[in-house]
């Protein structure tokens, strides 16, 4: 009794309890198809994103580009969001909502898309500059991408979900940088938030252990001042840093493979 007591309250603390779907071979033929597609709408938008254009025009031409494939975006409708991307210039977040904002040149943005395609969902994001970055911006951008990739490499078959988190954050910290932790990576693929949850702050050998066949989000936001959020009381999505101060994100679907990962949103082999 003691000891099932114990196990439990340490399942719950490494948040070892949680229910991870291993995905068949055709869920995943399914999601990674999916995945394709949002990445090559996140590709297809980079030539519009320019000075003079709004984040609402932006959010057309995606969801035009991913019905036009055969799919639907996963956020219309979800939870009562109306678009069909998150776009989040500058200091906010995540979960922009796209609106009248003109982007000019110096801004960097954040385009999020989630894909449904034959019932499957592939989840991804990425940063683009508006014209041309001050060297402080692009130095968040690119240290983010670096934290995308470090907490990439931690994933194989035996790792602790933990290990993505301490790669993130240690290499986040040690360039000067917070890491968000009011909003995380998830289990996706067959529903748009699964579980686990995917801490991008955590410590090594804590969590699930990772086997082949999951799939789920890492997508760190990284802040170059503090890390809390605040959420705009207008639109009830928008997240900024509290210290509007800059934030920036990379998100890519990754797979545990039987030696690794696959990232399947990595369609460009960009990471
Ligand atoms: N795509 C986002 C994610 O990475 C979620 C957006 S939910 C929305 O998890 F409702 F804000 F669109
Ligand atoms: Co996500
Ligand atoms: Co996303």
């Amino acid at each position: 009794m003691h000891r099932m007591l114990f196990s439990y309250l340490k399942r719950l603390i490494n948040k070892e309890s949680v229910a991870i779907k291993i995905k068949t071979p055709e869920q995943i033929e399914g999601i990674r198809d999916s995945s394709k597609l949002a990445a090559k709408t996140l590709k297809y938008v980079e030539d519009f994103v320019k000075p003079g254009v709004t984040t609402l025009e932006l959010d057309a031409l995606i969801e035009k580009f991913v019905r036009d494939n055969g799919a639907t975006p996963a956020t219309k409708g979800y939870r009562g969001y109306k678009h069909a991307s998150c776009i989040s210039p500058n200091e906010v977040v995540c979960h922009g909502v796209p609106n009248q904002y003109v982007l000019k040149d110096g801004d960097i943005l954040n385009i999020d898309v989630t894909t449904i395609l034959n019932g499957y969902f592939g989840d991804t994001c990425k940063m683009y500059y508006v014209g041309t970055p001050s060297d402080y911006a692009k130095k968040l951008v690119e240290t983010t991408k670096e934290c995308l990739c470090l907490g990439m490499e931690e994933c194989k078959p035996g790792a602790h979900l933990g290990d993505i988190g301490a790669a993130i954050s240690d290499h986040a910290h040690a360039n000067g940088y917070s890491v968000v932790y009011e909003f995380c990576g998830h289990g996706v693929g067959l529903k748009f938030h699964e579980e686990p949850d995917v801490q991008h702050i955590a410590k090594r050998g804590t969590g699930p252990v990772l086997k082949q066949g999951m799939i789920f989000t890492i997508e760190p936001m990284i802040n170059a001042g503090k890390a809390r959020c605040k959420i705009d009381r207008r639109d009830g999505w928008t997240a900024r840093t509290i210290d509007d101060k800059l934030s920036a994100q990379f998100e890519h679907t990754i797979l545990i493979t039987e030696e690794g990962f696959e990232a399947l949103t990595d369609v460009y082999g960009d990471f």
